[in-house]
């Protein structure tokens, strides 16, 4: 089994010299096991990994525990991929379409697309660095983007800003820890006459107040956002 020799090399490699070389040697294992096991992201792998990142852990490694922390099931990039010819071409649709289905580009699907593609994985991180639609960290099922162009600033973006990031306890570019809520502060939407304007998700809301806003992080799973709007509109 080849992630067993790996398992092996990696100790030897943490016996055999400092931490840095180890890790740097497990790494290029690491893509020798991916590449040996086809990629596969069933169930024994996902054990595999497990069975890694403890081990990891236990040797107080934690930089490869994180490595192997990581454990995305790739069945919807292979369906995502399933639908475009291998080409170069077709790489920002296949972006788009994973960035829908994971709500952010995991770095095991741009693994995955790199070699379905053909485009070294420089270039699909420059892609994906370079458009603001996609991310490369997890993002909350709802993505509240707050205008801070002129004509929202003028009329009261900065207080949108700062009343969300209270709620929802985390600062723009930032996602709440249940997933829930990810808060974006960008420019210009182009809906000027309707501002001070947040987008959520697809879905403009315009000429808001900071009572207003306050109902756009109501949701049924988050209770303390929930408690906190609800004790404000109360006052
Ligand atoms: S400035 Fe906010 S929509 Fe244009």
């Amino acid at each position: 089994m080849p992630i067993f020799r790996f398992a092996f090399g990696w100790a030897e490699g943490e016996l055999a010299g400092g931490q840095e070389r180890g890790l740097e040697l497990q790494k290029k294992r690491v893509q020798r096991v991916r590449r040996a096991t086809g990629w596969k992201s069933g169930d024994a792998l996902a054990r595999d990994f497990k069975h890694w990142r403890i081990l990891a852990t236990n040797l107080g490694h934690a930089a490869l525990g994180a490595v192997m922390t990581e454990q995305v099931d790739l069945q919807p990039t292979e369906e995502v991929l399933a639908r475009y010819p291998g080409d170069a071409r077709h790489l920002i649709s296949v972006l788009q379409d994973i960035q829908l289905t994971y709500r952010y580009l995991p770095r095991e699907a741009l693994d995955r697309v790199s070699i379905a593609l053909g485009v070294p994985i420089a270039k699909i991180y420059a892609v994906a660095t370079f458009y603001k639609a996609f991310s490369l960290t997890p993002r909350g099922e709802k993505v509240l983007r707050v205008c801070t162009g002129t004509a929202c600033h003028i009329r009261g973006a900065p207080l949108l800003l700062t009343e969300l990031e209270k709620l929802l306890d985390v600062k723009a570019g930032q996602t709440t820890e249940d997933l829930q809520f990810s808060l974006e502060a960008v420019n210009c939407v182009g809906a000027c006459a309707l501002a001070p304007v947040v987008v959520v998700n697809e879905t403009a809301h315009g000429n808001l107040s900071v009572t207003k806003v306050r109902r756009l992080t109501k949701t049924k799973g988050n209770k303390v956002a929930n408690k906190k709007a609800a004790a404000k509109d109360a006052n």
